[in-house]
């Protein structure tokens, strides 16, 4: 997969996309990151890549021509069409399943903006969705294109080392997940790992890893929970 980021940091996407599993996946070939800067397509000696918003009022929004400039030199870059996506709180709220989809795509551009956004005639031309990381405001797009490039790129086959692992993960059953352990049995200060994990059982681990995961899901997310339907083994295990 191939992502293409218009920033006005590119260094910090650089940053983002170079460690831990995602970093990986770009030394072994699964996932290339690329960073474009708006400021490379303007003319004047300022590089200004901001204007005042029509109307009055305060703050600077991104006007539509470096921007456009630069999305006509990614998509000169690599042939393959890509789904542009623009990282805005006016965006559709990131899901995981969202991200499965997006994960499958062969390649993404995502435009972050900066100041009060984007020109909105650019969204109209150029953006194929616009997508928030969550319900709140940040400076710039640039965290958010850092949250799907990790999400997307640990879903890439190979990614992960363990392959069993993303299946697991938080959400992807519609769960949140359940608690974890490792060694030792005792801790330092005393605490001990619940005794059925080291039973040997492996249906008792697995019972009681579900009412676990249904326990906090409908202590900390009864909204996930009243999405789904349960089993009937389910709804046993919550009433235990
Ligand atoms: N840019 C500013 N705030 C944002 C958010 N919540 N999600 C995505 N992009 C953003």
């Amino acid at each position: 997969m191939r992502i293409d980021v218009l920033t006005l940091f590119p260094e910090f996407i650089h940053a983002a996309a170079a460690v831990g599993v995602v970093g990986r996946a770009q030394q072994r070939g699964l996932i290339e990151v690329a960073a474009w800067n708006p400021r490379d397509f303007t003319h004047d000696n300022y590089r200004r890549v901001d204007e005042r918003t029509f109307g009055g009022g305060p703050g600077m929004v991104m006007s539509t021509r470096p921007l456009t400039d630069c999305l006509a030199a990614i998509r000169t870059a690599v042939p393959e069409p890509a789904r542009v996506i623009y990282l805005t709180p006016q965006g559709a709220r990131l899901t995981q399943r969202r991200v499965r989809e997006l994960a499958l795509l062969p390649r993404l551009a995502l435009v972050c903006g900066r100041y009060e956004g984007i020109d909105e005639r650019l969204i109209a031309r150029e953006i194929d969705e616009e997508i928030s990381i969550g319900d709140y405001v940040l400076s710039g797009g640039e965290l958010g294109a850092a949250v799907i490039i990790d999400a997307v790129g640990r879903l890439q086959p190979g990614a992960l080392n363990d392959a069993d692992s993303a299946a697991h993960d938080s959400f992807e059953d519609g769960l949140l997940d359940c608690p974890h352990y490792t060694r030792p049995e005792v801790d330092a200060q005393g605490d001990a790992v619940p005794a059925v994990l080291l039973s040997g059982d492996h249906a008792a681990i697995a019972r009681w890893r579900r009412r676990e995961a249904l326990g906090r899901t409908w202590l900390r997310r009864p909204d996930l929970l009243a999405r789904m339907t349960l089993s009937r083994a389910d709804r046993a295990l919550l009433d235990d």
